[in-house]
C-alpha cells in the first residue's frame, strides 16, 4: 500500500476521487494525511468526513508560495505520517527546494489544461479566452517551475460553443476525477518511470 499525502486549498473533489478509488480497492494506496494552507477549505472537511487525518498548516508570510519555515513544517508533517507520494490537489501555492528536496520525484500535481498550454491560474478561462477548441487536464511531476515538470498523463476535453468558464471547468473536473486516480494507481503499482522529460507507462 503506497502511503499518500494530499495538499489542497479548495473544495477537495480530486482528493475525494482518489480516496474513493483507494477505499474501493481500485488502487493499492491509501491517503494517510491531508494538509491545507486554508483553514476553512472544503478539502479538510471532506477528508474528515472520510475519516482521514486532516489539518491546516499555516503557509507563512507569502501569498503565492510557502515560506521556508512552512515548507519544512509541511515536509515534516508528511514525513511523520510516513508519506511516500505527495499529491497536490488544488494546492494554490508553488513549492520550492526545502519541500521538493524532501520528496525527490515524488510530488505530483493536477492542472486544468493540456500543458504546456495555459500554466498558472484559471487555466480553463485562459483556454476559453484564447479560443482553443480542445483543452483538458494534465497530471505532472512537480519541479521548481510553475506547472512545468514532466507530464505523466493527460485527458482532453472538447470546448463547446456555449461554454462559460464555469461549465468548461466543470467538465474538466469530471475528467480530472478519472485521470488523477488512474495516475496515482499506476504510480502505486510501480508502472511509471521517468526518462528526462518523458514518462513511460508499463502495462
Ligand atoms: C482542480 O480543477 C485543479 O485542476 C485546480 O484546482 C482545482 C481543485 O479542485 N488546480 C489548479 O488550478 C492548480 N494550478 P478540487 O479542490 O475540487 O480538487
Amino acid at each position: 500500500m503506497l502511503r499518500i499525502g494530499v495538499l489542497g486549498s479548495g473544495k477537495g473533489s480530486n482528493m475525494v476521487a482518489i480516496a474513493r478509488a483507494c477505499a474501493a480497492g481500485d488502487i493499492p494506496a491509501r491517503i494517510v494525511q491531508v494538509l491545507s494552507d486554508v483553514p476553512e477549505a472544503g478539502i479538510l472537511e471532506r477528508a474528515r468526513e472520510l475519516g482521514l487525518s486532516a489539518d491546516h498548516v499555516p503557509p507563512g508570510k507569502y501569498r503565492t508560495k510557502l515560506d521556508e519555515e512552512a515548507e519544512r513544517a509541511y515536509a515534516g508533517r508528511l514525513r511523520e505520517a510516513g508519506v511516500e507520494l505527495v499529491v497536490l490537489a488544488g494546492f494554490m501555492r508553488v513549492l520550492k527546494r526545502d519541500f521538493l528536496g524532501a520528496f525527490p520525484q515524488r510530488v505530483i500535481n493536477i492542472h486544468p489544461s493540456l500543458l504546456p498550454s495555459f500554466p498558472g491560474l484559471e487555466a480553463w478561462k485562459q483556454a476559453l479566452d484564447h479560443g482553443v477548441k480542445v483543452t483538458g487536464c494534465t497530471v505532472h511531476f512537480v519541479d521548481e517551475g510553475v506547472d512545468s515538470g514532466p507530464i505523466i498523463g493527460q485527458e482532453a476535453v472538447v470546448v463547446l460553443p456555449e461554454d462559460t468558464p464555469a461549465t468548461l471547468h466543470e467538465r474538466i473536473q469530471v475528467a480530472e476525477r478519472r485521470l488523477y486516480p488512474a495516475v496515482v494507481g499506476a504510480l502505486a503499482e510501480g508502472r511509471i518511470s521517468v526518462a528526462g522529460r518523458r514518462t513511460i507507462w508499463r502495462r
